[in-house]
């Protein structure tokens, strides 16, 4: 469904991404893991058209996106939940919602019906939500764009085990959905508790790649690249 073969992308002289190459199929929960600063949320912005891919190439459902503009790429059905969530705070909930909304697919009303927390908080400000509700409503507004495939860039960032554990459900239901996912992470319980297959990257290069199963039971390459996730950096 979606194919990134040897992509090169740039920040002005420096590069960032060399020869990443990544596919996430029809209905599956891909993973994209990898420490501080290796290049996973350059290689969603990529994908989005928001850093396009210097050389190498992004297709999607068969039609050849590298470099087309963003606006563009999200109306095929890509949808972008970016790192740090980007909510607004000084708007409602249901502010927050409608913004997102393209008059066909998802309503508000479905979104109020698979998150039912959020039809509770619909007149709350962005910023008087707890970091999972932000996380969720984060979510529900890129599925009012009614995407194909969706990208979380590091949902479980700053939340607490519990609440992770409650993205981690959100995700599947993703799929259930009929979604494709490709969920960017540092949390390794998270990562392989959803996903179907996983890429590890380290410094812009793909490193590892391989069914969830198989990189769980490879206590080396989690170890050399991965480690451990940042508990207790941040509390809910
Ligand atoms: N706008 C920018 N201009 C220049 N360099 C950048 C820019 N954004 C990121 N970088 C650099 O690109 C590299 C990859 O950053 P990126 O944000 O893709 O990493 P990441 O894997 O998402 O990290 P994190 O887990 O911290 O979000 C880093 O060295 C970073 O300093
Ligand atoms: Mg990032």
């Amino acid at each position: 469904m979606l194919e990134l073969a040897g992509v090169d992308t740039y920040y002005g002289q420096t590069q960032i991404l060399r020869k990443v190459s990544l596919s996430v199929e029809e209905g599956k929960i891909v993973t994209l893991l990898g420490r501080n600063g290796m290049g996973k949320t350059t290689t969603v912005r990529s994908i989005m058209g928001l850093t396009p891919a210097r050389a190498g190439s992004i297709t999607f459902e068969g039609q050849d996106i590298t470099r087309q503009k963003h606006f563009r790429i999200a109306r095929l059905g890509l949808a972008l939940v970016p790192q740090g969530r980007q909510i607004f705070a000084s708007l409602s909930v249901r502010e927050n919602l409608t913004m997102g909304m393209r008059g066909k697919g998802f309503s508000l009303e479905d979104i109020y019906e698979y998150f039912p927390i959020l039809r509770e908080r619909a007149k709350h400000r962005g910023n008087q939500l707890s970091g999972g509700e932000q996380q969720m409503l984060a979510i529900a507004r890129a599925l009012l764009a009614n995407p194909k495939l969706i990208l979380l860039d590091e949902p479980s960032e700053g939340l607490a085990p519990r609440i992770v554990e409650e993205v981690g459900r959100i995700v599947l239901r993703l799929k259930e959905m009929g979604l494709s996912v490709l969920v960017v992470e540092q949390n390794v319980s998270l990562a392989l508790g959803v996903s179907d297959y996983a890429y590890v990257m380290h410094r812009g290069e793909i490193v590892y790649r391989g069914a969830t199963a198989e990189l769980a039971r490879n206590d080396a390459v989690q170890a050399e690249y991965i480690g451990v996730s940042r508990l207790g950096r941040g509390e809910d």
